[in-house]
């Protein structure tokens, strides 16, 4: 993500959903095209894993015959990956250039996957509540939502009894950070959640390509970690783990940050100042939601 401004313009953003999601819409051909996203290699090799994915495998444990969502799918490299892990899965996003993406990917590795079109908040609409085993969210998607006690209602919502979370994410203290800043870490931006999104116009993308954009304006905002573990808490999870990590799978901070092994960059500089990613985990009761 580059050149974030935080602009006055609110008309701008009036419908936000649809600023956004003409961003996404415009970027999953490039993203697919990208080496980055290596569509080619999870056709050539039936056992190829997302780099995403492969990292998580530690803390996910066995999905082997559990039947998953990945909300926030984008072009289903990751929601492909668990699915050749075992899992029966459905991925979820509102953007439909990427679930065109997301669904040629796996008629052309034959793997049977289950993709809607749906903003999150009404995920329940076109998925059943209460038949998943697990929710899968990665890295790049808490921040397009404007409240976090809404997605972990939602969660719950999907959730069968007993069904667990698992969500990696970017830490709040890193989207905190301004990134034009080459300088330091600074924290330019909000931590916690606040009413009004920022505002960012932004031409380029987080991985390779030649493409040109035209949608570059986004509204995001971010969520503190307590903000998340209590909105769980409030819609009747338990938080069973929460790892944090000192990599993140993009280059965060240009200028600042240095490719390591699998994908991940971290701070060439005293990189265990910040928090990078977290791993949050949180099970659903078999007594369901408390709200
Ligand atoms: C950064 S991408 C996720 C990247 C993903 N972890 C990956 O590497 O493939 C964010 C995704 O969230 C989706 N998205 C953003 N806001 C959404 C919303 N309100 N409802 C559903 N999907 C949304 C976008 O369409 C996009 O595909």
């Amino acid at each position: 993500m580059r050149g974030r401004t935080r602009m006055c313009d609110r008309a701008r953003v009036d419908n936000f959903v649809e600023t956004n999601r003409a961003h996404w819409d415009e970027r999953a051909a490039a993203h697919a095209d990208s080496p980055d996203y290596a569509l080619e290699q999870y056709v050539k090799d039936p056992s190829f894993l997302s780099d995403v994915v492969r990292f998580d495998l530690p803390l996910l444990g066995d999905v082997a015959g559990l039947r998953g969502v990945h909300l926030q799918c984008h072009i289903g490299t990751d929601t492909l990956s668990l699915a050749r892990l075992g899992a029966t899965m459905s991925g979820l996003d509102f953007s439909s250039e990427s679930l065109t993406h997301a669904r040629r990917l796996a008629e052309l590795t034959e793997t049977p996957i289950h993709y809607v079109q749906s903003d999150v908040y009404q995920a329940t609409d076109v998925l059943p509540a209460g038949e998943f085993d697990f929710v899968f969210t990665g890295v790049g998607a808490l921040c397009w939502l404007p409240s976090i006690d809404r997605w972990a209602e939602v969660v719950s919502a999907l959730l069968a009894p007993g069904g667990r979370l698992f969500i990696r994410e970017g830490h709040p203290m890193l989207w905190a950070v301004d990134e034009a800043r080459t300088d330091g870490v600074v924290v330019g931006y909000p931590y916690f959640e606040t009413t009004e999104p920022l505002v960012d116009d932004d031409d380029g993308t987080y991985v390779a390509t030649d493409a040109t954009f035209t949608q570059n304006v986004t509204a995001s905002w971010n969520h503190g970690i307590g903000e998340t573990i209590n909105a769980l808490i409030r819609h009747g999870l338990r938080v069973t783990s929460l790892v944090e990590h000192d990599s993140v799978p993009w280059d965060a901070l240009p200028g600042q940050m240095t490719k390591i092994a699998d994908g991940e960059w971290q701070l060439s500089d005293k990189p265990e100042r910040l928090a990078h990613t977290f791993t949050l985990q949180a099970t659903k009761d078999a007594a369901g939601a408390q709200s």
